[in-house]
Order: C-alpha cells, then structure tokens, then sequence
C-alpha cells in the first residue's frame, strides 16, 4: 500500500512516501531562513511560503519513491495542531489531490505522528512504551499502549521545552532556531556555573516559564541602555546552566513515568531530541535503570512527513478515513 504523507503545520513544507511502513522517500523543505530575521516563525509569511512549496515537494517525494500520482492508495495530512493557515495548505492539497485521483484521504495528529516516528526505524519496537515528546509546539509524556491508544500523563503547564530554547537563544541574542545553537554553545560551557530553577517538582507536569524568566533576569544583570550586552557575561555558560535545567527536567520526568507506569520502553520524539545533552543524560539515566531507550534519527525527529503518512496508514488499517469536511484545527488534544 502507498501512501503519500503530508505536513504543513508550522515552518517545515513536507512529503514522503511510504510502501506499508517502509519510507520510500521523505523530503523536508525548510523554512529557517525566511523566518529567522525576525526571531520565530511569522505565520503568514509561513503560508506562503508553504503554498510555494507545496507541489513541488510533493513532486520530489513522488519522484524519489519512482512513483506517479496515479499510484497512491491513500493520503495523510496533519490537520492539527498548528498555525491555521499553514495548516490549511496542507490539508486542502490532501483533499484535492485525494478528490481528484478517487482515493481516500485521512487527517492526522502533528503530535502522532511524531510519537510514531519511531517505528519507521524500529519496526520491532512493541507496546506498552513511555512517550517523551518535546518539540517546539509540544512538551508532554504520553503512556503508549498501542497504535492510537494515548494516555497523557503530564504536560507542559506554560511554554514548551523547545519554546524555551528558542526564547532563551533570543535572550542571548542568539539565532532562531535557539535549541541547535545553544546546544553547540553549551559544550563550551559549565552547566554548573548558574544555578536555574528545575520547574515543577512534582508529577509529572513541567514549566519552562520561570526558566525563562530566570535567563532572561541573569542576562539582565549584563545589559546597560546604551552598550548593550557586557561581554563579561559568559553566554556559554548561561547556556550549559540553562540547558542542565530543561534536560534534568526532562530526563527526571520521563524516568518517573517510567516507574510510575511500570513501563520497560522509553522512545523520544519531536525537535528537541535532537540536543546532545538530552540524548546523553537519557541514555546514561536509561541503562543505569535497565530500561530500553529508542532515540529516532534526527531526519525523524524533526517536522517531517514520513511519521504522519505511518500515523495515516495504521489509521486507515483500523478502518478510519476522513471526509471532504475535514477542517485543519490550531489546538487539539491527542
Ligand atoms: O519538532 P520540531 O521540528 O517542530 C515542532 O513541532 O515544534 O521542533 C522544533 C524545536 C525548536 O524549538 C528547536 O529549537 C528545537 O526543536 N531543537 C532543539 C535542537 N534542535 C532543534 N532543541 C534543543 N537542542 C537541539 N539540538
Ligand atoms: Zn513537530
């Protein structure tokens, strides 16, 4: 079965085939540059520039998969959550091209999708497992006990983890994307050097606000109005401390929904599992603890289309389609 994925919810324009559960293709059109200028995503320039991209990328992945349109079975598009308008490209492309060749289409969860990433290069990966899934939209740890069956167990009550990140970088007048550059940064620094606040101590909720709050006090402490940042402030530093705090967090978390559910699995998902420190301290915490880490590449764990058409076809296998009246939804829970 083919089945060509879809995804326009933020800054990345996607599209990938996959035969069954194999990824025939997966290309990823970026957005960084447009948006970085301005420090975060504009979702109208975003729209825009999906609908530029849009067919072309679709075209792409049809060509890297040595397939022609008239092949496909199915189609998979994110239609929540995300920005509205970018959403809308995606999932008004899905419909047309679905109406068009007489096949049928289905809406997928962003957050699903990135939950099942994993899977396309762990086949063997089996139920029950422990979600951790921090992006830049999302921050949340989901029990998994099978394909559609979600329990959240905790979630970010403010920003998510990779939100955090970008608007820390911000702080540090860093570039946006934060989360890649202060990564890099922080292998200079010493995660010691400040102490920030850890969030929620309890459950297994997080917040990354005060986190903010806290950068954003430190760097404060540097600025004068008119030299702007005294370079006695050692950003590596601020970045190795401030990257502690959202990793400790997030590792501590994750094992606690680990023991709490009596769950063995752990797989990661979404942007910010691409950090270096994350992927360390997960791993070093996993195997003191015996239990199964499953890390996805990093082409999985970033926005792409590849996890939402798996997302698509185990729906459709289930029997679920989605009709012509399928509207694209900025928030909904998994
Ligand atoms: O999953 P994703 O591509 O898009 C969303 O669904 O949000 O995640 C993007 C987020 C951004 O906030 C970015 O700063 C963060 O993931 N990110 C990272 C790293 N690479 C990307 N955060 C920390 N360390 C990284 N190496
Ligand atoms: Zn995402």
């Amino acid at each position: 079965m083919l089945t060509l994925g879809i995804e326009t919810s933020c800054d990345e324009t996607a599209a990938a085939v996959l035969r069954d559960r194999t990824v025939l293709s997966n290309i990823v059109s970026s957005q960084v540059k447009l948006h970085e200028k301005y420090g975060g995503v504009v979702p109208e320039l975003a729209s825009r520039e999906h609908l530029r991209n849009i067919l072309p990328v679709v075209r792409q992945a049809l060509d890297h998969a040595a397939i022609g349109l008239g092949d496909l079975d199915l189609i998979a598009v994110t239609h929540a959550p995300g920005l509205i308008g970018a959403l809308l490209v995606g999932v008004s492309v899905a419909k047309a091209l679905a109406y068009s060749r007489g096949i049928p289409f289905i809406g997928v969860h962003h957050g699903e999708g990135h939950i099942l990433a994993a899977h396309l290069e762990y086949p063997d990966l089996g139920h029950p497992y422990v979600a951790l899934l921090a992006s830049g939209g999302h921050t949340a740890l989901y029990l998994v006990r099978d394909f559609g069956g979600y329990r959240l167990l905790g979630q970010t009550r403010d920003d998510a983890a990779g939100e955090a990140f970008d608007k820390a970088a911000k702080l540090l007048g860093l570039p946006y994307p934060g989360g890649p550059v202060i990564d890099l940064l922080a292998r200079q620094g010493d995660p010691r050097a400040i102490a920030f606040p850890r969030g929620v101590r309890e459950g297994l909720d997080f917040s990354f606000s005060g986190l903010k709050t806290a950068v954003r006090n430190h760097v404060a402490l540097f600025r004068s109005k008119d030299a702007g940042l005294d370079p006695s402030l050692k950003i590596a530093d601020v970045a190795a401390s401030f990257q502690a705090a959202v990793v400790d967090t997030l590792v501590e978390k994750t094992l606690l929904a680990a023991r709490e559910t009596g769950v063995r699995s752990v797989v990661v998902a979404g942007g910010v599992a691409a950090n270096s420190g994350l992927r360390r301290e997960l791993e070093q915490a996993c195997r003191k603890n015996g239990i199964r880490l499953v890390l996805p590449g990093m082409q999985f764990c970033i926005d792409n289309a590849a996890m939402i058409a798996l997302a698509g076809h185990l729906r459709y296998q289930r029997g679920e389609r989605s009709g012509l009246d399928l509207n694209p939804r900025p928030s909904l829970a998994l």
